[in-house]
């Protein structure tokens, strides 16, 4: 399998490679018949001259072996040439010079890329004829050129023509197998590098006889049958690649564990994850490898146990053994200083983890998940571990124990994931004032958090915590549990909550009705309960909850019932919210209470009334939204006494929603003084009448909504002031005429007018010449805005064209809404913060959080 992705990583340090080999570039004056070769090689290349950095900078009037990627010879031959990631496309010339620049030694026309059709492609001429007259090459480079031969082809080409070959670099160059055995004769290889290439076949036996072998990298080849053992045994070798292939037992049985004791002693690296390997490793095998700093073993079928001398290898870094059968107890006796990453994750390891893994000095990655660890584990053995970022513990029989210090987010400033199955062990916090894990991999149920007697604020969001909710801590003032996975309601909750001030439960899956017992958290300033599957009623006692209650948000729920009219005198309610759920009935009279209610949302609602003009004695109201209800009645306000008033404290309004309500009548000309609007939306609705001029007074209005109503006349020019405007639809009404072509008019699209009776102009496509014709019939105005319709679907619902006319807008409007709703909720955040809850909450307790880390 083709992954660029690895192929990227196996070609990082081939930079480093000519500083091994010792290539000097020595500058002597460049022979004319070398640089006409370059420039015949230049010429006849196929490159993207935008992102070339050397061919595109070779300069005719300077000595050649001063260009980029050029490295000549003392006497002037050019014997390095390095064209590295230069984007060369297609293929070489049919007489390309690069053939007879014969004392290249280096060669480089390796690219990175992988993932452009027209790479690089020695098809024609190929492989065998590049390096035909090459014979002095001992670096050949050609990582991601797709070179697309049999082992046959590409190994007798190279046999037969680079005998002194060091460096074979053939990664990513769609080769396939079997290897053919004229390869052996390059004996001098040193570096070996052909990972994902698709060999599908075994790694030949004489690959033995490279005896100066440094490096072999064949990951992802597709290599299956075993492995010739004796390559380990390689003196010189230090980098052994063989991960993700299908290598059978044979590298690893008890074989290898006798073989072991002659390794090559200077193995840095050996990586035969994701093979098929199976048996045991021996426990002698590691002790002579004093040099070995990364071993990877994950990924295979081996078992029997992890040998004790693996942790006391002088030299390592990284281990893993992951996803194998290894079982038994664990036991690291002396363990290496210079481990940084352990992986022993998904095998049958079990017994107590070991104290002297909580000895390393060095780990940032530590997983022992998901195997059958068990016995207690002392949490606070974690602090020793400085340097630890990531520490996975999940899935295990441990018994988590924390005793108790200050804080245990303070004690662990580095880890960035802390993964533990269960969360159990919270309740064993006593004298924890502050537990912040949210954005974490927490999984499982919560048990009873009553005991944890000093936890003062419980951030715990953002996890994967699941099943009952449980009783949460007494003594705790800030609770955030939203973002998780709950899913049913414990009737005890808030029983207990006497000083929380904060209660988040936002975002799970909480069903059944609301307790009752939250109504004896009597301090609460904020309860959100939105984002969940709730029923039944509003509890009555949150109407009757005192001054203290800021805001209470249950939108996005299933509540149902009648919206009580029992707001309480002392109401102190700042943002009520009760969108999107089941709510029947009239707005309640006593709503009136609630004097500083800045944010009321009641839409997407089953609310049956009259606009609900008792909300005129709230003062401070800004925010009000109706949208999707059953309110009726005309919006032409009707007594003069009451349009003062009115008017008085709708000039601080900033939002009216009252969309999708049953209204009719012309849109009254009290809109036009309020002055601060900046969210007016009255779609679907029946209104009647022209739109109204003095919209445009209204200078700060950000987003206007008139569409499907049946307003008449054309569209005011006087609209074009409002500057602001960055959402507007008119559509579906029965507007006429020319749409202003001036500001802010030109930047909507056609979605803000179709579907009217005869609009013209610019972004629709009917033109305005034959504007002034008389009016024609419902009918008709269908047909003739039909052509626009089908144009516009047809691009935004392709498949939907065969549906026809009438299905077709329906649609149209119900996918479109979803974004457009999307876009006026965007601005109404950002104008009223208080819509997104729990922000200022959030900073206000993250203040807390840190004066107490202080
Ligand atoms: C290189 O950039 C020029 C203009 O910047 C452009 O016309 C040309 O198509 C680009 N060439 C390639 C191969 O992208
Ligand atoms: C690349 O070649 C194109 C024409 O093929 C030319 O327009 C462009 O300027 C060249 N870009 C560079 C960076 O030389
Ligand atoms: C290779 O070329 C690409 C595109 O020209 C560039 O983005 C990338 O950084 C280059 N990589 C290296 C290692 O030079
Ligand atoms: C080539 O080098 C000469 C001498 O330095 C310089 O004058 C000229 O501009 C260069 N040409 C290009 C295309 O860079
Ligand atoms: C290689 O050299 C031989 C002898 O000089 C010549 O006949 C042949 O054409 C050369 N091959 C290439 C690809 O240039
Ligand atoms: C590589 O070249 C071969 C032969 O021309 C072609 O069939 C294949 O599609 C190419 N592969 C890629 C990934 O370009
Ligand atoms: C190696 O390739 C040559 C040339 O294609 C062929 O004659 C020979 O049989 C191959 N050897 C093996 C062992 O396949
Ligand atoms: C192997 O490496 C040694 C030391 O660099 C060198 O002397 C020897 O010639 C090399 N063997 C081959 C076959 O290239
Ligand atoms: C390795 O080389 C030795 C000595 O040159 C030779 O006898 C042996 O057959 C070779 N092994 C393989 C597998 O080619
Ligand atoms: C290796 O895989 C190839 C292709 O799938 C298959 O033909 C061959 O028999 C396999 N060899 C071994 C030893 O499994
Ligand atoms: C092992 O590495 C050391 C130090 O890099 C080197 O001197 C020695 O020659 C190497 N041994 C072999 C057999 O390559
Ligand atoms: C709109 O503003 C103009 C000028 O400020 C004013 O004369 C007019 O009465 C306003 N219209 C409404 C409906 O407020």
């Amino acid at each position: 399998m083709k992954i660029p992705f690895f192929s990227w990583l196996f070609l990082l340090p081939i930079c480093s490679l000519f500083v091994n080999f010792g290539i000097f570039v020595l500058s002597g004056q460049c022979l004319h018949d070398q640089r006409d070769l370059l420039i015949g090689l230049k010429t006849n290349l196929i490159f993207d001259n935008n992102s070339s950095t050397k061919l595109v900078h070779w300069n005719e009037s300077l000595n050649c072996c001063l260009w980029k990627g050029v490295t000549c010879s003392e006497d002037g031959r050019v014997i390095g040439l390095n064209l590295n990631n230069e984007s060369i496309y297609d293929g070489l010339h049919k007489s390309s010079s690069l053939f007879t620049l014969h004392w290249l030694v280096t060669l480089d026309l390796s690219t990175l890329s992988y993932l452009s059709d027209n790479m690089l492609k020695l098809e024609d001429p190929n492989l065998a004829k590049l390096v035909q007259n090459l014979s002095e090459i001992k670096e050949l480079y050609l990582d991601g050129v797709n070179i697309s031969a049999p082992g046959n082809e590409w190994c007798q080409a190279l046999s037969s023509s680079v005998p002194n070959l060091r460096v074979l670099s053939l990664s990513d160059c769609h080769l396939s197998g079997p290897f053919n055995s004229s390869l052996s004769k390059l004996q001098s290889l040193s570096i070996i590098r052909l990972d994902s290439n698709p060999f599908n076949a075994p790694v030949p036996e004489f690959f033995v006889n490279f005896t100066n072998l440094t490096s072999l990298h064949l990951g992802f080849c597709g290599l299956n049958g075993t492995f010739p053992e004796k390559v380990f045994q390689i003196l010189t070798l230090q980098t052994l690649d063989l991960s993700n292939n299908e290598l059978l037992q044979g590298a690893l049985p008890d074989s290898i564990g006798n073989l072991a004791m002659f390794m090559a002693k200077n193995l840095t690296e050996i990586n035969l994850s994701h093979n098929d390997l199976t048996g045991k490793i021996h426990s002698l095998i590691w002790k002579d490898l004093p040099k070995l700093v990364n071993l990877d073993l994950g990924y295979n079928s081996l078992g029997g146990n992890i040998p004790a001398s693996l942790s006391s290898l002088p030299s390592l870094q990284i281990l893993g053994l992951s996803n194998n059968q290894f079982s038994g107890r664990l036991e690291f006796n002396v363990p290496s200083t210079l481990l940084i990453t352990l992986d022993l994750s998904s095998n049958n390891l079990e017994g107590p983890v070991p104290t002297s893994v909580f000895e390393l000095q060095g780990p940032k990655f530590l997983s022992l998940s998901s195997d059958n660890f068990s016995g207690p584990f002392q949490l606070n053995k974690i602090q020793q571990l400085r340097n630890l970022s990531n520490l996975d513990l999940s899935f295990n029989s441990l018994s988590v124990e924390y005793i108790e210090t200050n804080s245990l987010l303070s004690s662990f400033p580095q880890i960035t994931t802390l993964r533990l199955a269960s969360c159990n062990w919270i309740w064993k916090l006593n004298n924890l004032l502050n537990l912040n894990l949210s954005d974490n991999l927490l999984e499982g149920p919560l048990h009873n958090l009553s005991s944890t007697l000093s936890l003062s604020i419980l951030d715990l969001s953002s996890n994967l915590l699941q099943g009952q909710l449980p009783t949460l801590p007494p003594s705790a003032a800030y609770l955030d549990l939203s973002r998780n996975n709950f899913s049913s309601v414990m009737p005890g909750i808030g029983s207990p909550l006497s000083v929380a001030y904060f209660l988040s439960l936002s975002n799970n899956q909480l069903s059944g009705s609301i307790p009752v017992s939250i109504c004896g958290a009597i301090y609460l300033e904020v309860l959100d309960l939105s984002d969940n599957l709730l029923s039944g009623a509003i509890p009555q006692c949150f109407y009757e909850m005192g001054e203290t209650l800021w805001v209470l948000d249950v939108r996005r729920n299933k509540l149902s019932g009648n919206i009580s009219d029992s707001f309480s005198v002392n109401c102190g309610l700042r943002t009520l919210n009760l969108n999107g759920n089941q709510l029947g009935g009239v707005v309640p009279k006593s709503l009136e209470n609630c004097k500083n209610l800045e944010v009321l949302d009641m839409g997407n609602n089953q609310l049956k009334d009259a606009l609900p003009c008792n909300l005129k004695s709230i003062s401070s109201l800004r925010v009000l939204i109706l949208r999707s209800n059953q309110f009726y009645g005309s919006i032409d306000f009707t007594t003069k006494g009451f349009d003062i008033e009115l008017v008085k404290i709708l000039t601080i309004f900033t939002a009216i929603d009252i969309s999708n309500n049953n209204l009719d009548g012309p849109i009254p000309e009290e809109i036009g003084k309020l002055k601060s609007l900046v969210v007016l939306n009255l779609s679907h609705n029946a209104l009647t009448g022209h739109i109204p001029p003095f919209l445009g007074n209204l200078t700060q209005l950000e987003s206007l909504d008139l569409s499907s109503n049946k307003l008449t006349g054309e569209i005011p020019v006087q609209l074009t002031d409002l500057t602001f405007l960055s959402v507007l639809n008119f559509s579906f009404n029965l507007l006429v005429g020319p749409i202003p072509q001036v500001k802010q008019f030109g930047t909507f699209t056609n979605d803000s007018y179709i579907h009217n009776k005869e609009l013209c102009g610019f972004p629709l496509t009917t033109h305005c010449i034959s504007y002034e014709a008389p009016p024609p019939t419902f009918q008709e105005t269908h047909s003739n805005s039909g052509e626009i319709d089908l144009n516009f679907l047809s691009v935004e619902l392709g498949f939907i064209f065969g549906f026809g006319i009438v299905i077709g807008p329906l649609m149209f409007w119900k996918r479109w809404s979803r974004r457009y709703f999307k876009h006026v909720d965007d601005i109404l955040i950002r104008v009223f913060p208080q819509l997104n809850l729990g922000i200022k909450y959030r900073r206000r307790a993250a203040r807390i959080n840190q004066g107490q880390r202080h």
